[in-house]
């Protein structure tokens, strides 16, 4: 197959690399020049475990190149994957469609041929049709068909979600696009990884069921955490019994500092705005974004009573500001609630990230940027592990607590415990709904 992706971002690359992988011929096109200069040097311009290798190793075999130039790239194209941005539209939560819209026009344009041009952004119901319309306005006598094929990637694990998916969902109209689709996917149908082929609707809906129900998982656990914090239960137990419960499952039952990156704020938004667009509410996803900001507040509650009601004066070492680890995407991550909170306060504030450095110093200004959690923490009154990156999972605690001015730790992602941290001769330590180690 001949396959076309508009797009290098997370889920652009990603989709390009793994369909050259299948041995399919790509063409990956952005309009930053920067980003296709570097991926034609041999560069990623995301921080994603494993692209770089795959990447090259399918641009070695010729089955893998990018451009900047859309028209050269549809030459024998037989589908084309939109995989541009849709961010939450400034004032109204809904999904901005401009980059995809645009994305359509411009295939409109470029298309000589027969092509399947399939959606793989986020976006609302509806979309699909509006991609279709916009494609027939500027192309009145072009022979194409529309599909809906959101991704499931997960930042972090996106290679091994790619290849090995859970499921992908088809959404398609005609059997023409269903055979195209089907013989892109080949390799994932011949084994056995289960395709979900519905109507257009349904695979744009399943996108944001999906997205909005595990924030939901997330911000369920959160709610509990917090009571388990005023009741003396401890939230990794609670979430371990519960989550040994098939029906329930343990994933997406950590208890954190609030749920962030490029998806779940903006798809929770954009569906709650679809419910209000077609009166009917989606009342449990509106609850699940306000705690989420409730979530992130508590935490800065939690840093301040930490630092006896004034971040005035103090030094606070954060361990990690991306939105999860392995990756190094601060979209709406936490920190960029809980950072600011503390320069506002008066604190200078010390930041260690294996990755997020590069997105995060334009984000966080204001901060120092160190390599070292031995180095940041050295005369400073508070350690925050925000992220739980594999390199704040083994710390010295008691190299740690030796050099700090006062040892005291918030622990948001439940890391160590109250007798880590006591043993190691910490003084304060807090962590999310367990109970805190008495002072
Ligand atoms: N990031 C994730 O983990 C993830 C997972 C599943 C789904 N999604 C969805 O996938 C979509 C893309 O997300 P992302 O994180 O990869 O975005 P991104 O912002 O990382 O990348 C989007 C890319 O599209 C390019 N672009 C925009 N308009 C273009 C055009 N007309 N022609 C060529 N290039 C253009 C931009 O320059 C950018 O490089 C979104 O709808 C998102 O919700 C993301």
């Amino acid at each position: 197959m001949r396959i076309v992706v508009i797009g290098t971002g997370y889920v652009g690359l990603v989709s390009g690399v793994c369909f050259s992988d299948f041995g399919h011929d790509v063409v990956c096109v952005d309009k930053d020049a920067r980003k296709i200069d570097m991926l034609n040097s041999g560069k990623v311009p995301i921080f994603e475990p494993g692209l770089d290798q795959l990447m090259m190793r399918n641009v070695e075999a010729g089955r893998l190149r990018f451009t900047l130039d859309l028209n050269e790239a549809m030459e024998g194209a037989e589908a084309v994957f939109i995989a541009v941005g849709t961010p939450t539209r400034r004032g109204d939560g809904h999904a901005d469609l401009t980059y995809v819209m645009a994305a359509a026009q411009e295939v409109a344009k470029a298309a000589k041929d027969y092509i399947v041009v399939v959606t793989k952004s986020t976006v609302p119901v509806g979309t699909n049709r509006k991609v279709r319309e916009v494609m027939t306005e500027t192309a009145p006598e072009l022979d194409f068909d529309v599909a809906s094929n959101p991704e499931f990637l997960r930042e972090g694990a996106a290679i091994d979600d790619f290849m090995k998916p859970d499921r992908v969902v088809v959404g398609i109209e005609t059997e023409r696009a269903a055979k195209v689709m089907a013989d892109i996917y080949r390799p994932l149908y011949l084994r056995e990884f289960p395709i979900v082929v519905t109507d257009l609707e349904s695979a744009e809906m399943i996108k944001y069921a999906a997205n909005a129900f595990l924030a939901t998982k997330i911000t369920f656990i959160n709610e509990i955490a917090a009571l388990c914090e005023k009741v003396g239960a401890d939230v990794k137990q609670v979430s371990k019994g519960m989550g040994l419960d098939n029906r329930i499952g343990k994933k997406f039952l950590h208890a954190g500092p609030g749920y962030g990156g490029s998806c779940f704020p903006k798809d929770t938004k954009a569906l709650a705005r679809i419910g209000q667009e077609n009166a009917s509410p989606m009342m449990i996803t509106e609850a699940v974004i306000a705690i989420n900001e409730q979530v992130k507040r508590r935490m800065v509650d939690k840093l301040l009573e930490l630092c006896d009601g004034s971040f005035n004066g103090k030094t606070i070492a954060i361990m990690g500001v991306t939105f999860k680890p392995n990756t190094d995407d601060m979209r709406d991550a936490p920190s960029l609630t809980v950072v600011p909170a503390l320069l506002g306060g008066g604190a200078k504030v010390r930041v260690v990230d294996p990755q997020g450095r590069h997105e995060g110093e334009h984000l966080l200004p204001g901060v120092e940027w160190l390599d070292d959690p031995y180095a940041a923490t050295e005369h400073s009154d508070l350690i925050v592990i925000m992220t739980e990156w594999n390199e704040f999972r083994a710390l010295d605690l008691t190299r740690i607590a030796g050099g700090m001015k006062t040892a005291r730790m918030a622990d948001l992602r439940n890391v160590y415990s109250a007798e880590d941290a006591r043993n190691a001769g910490f003084e304060a330590y807090s962590s999310i709904g367990r109970p805190d180690m008495a002072r």
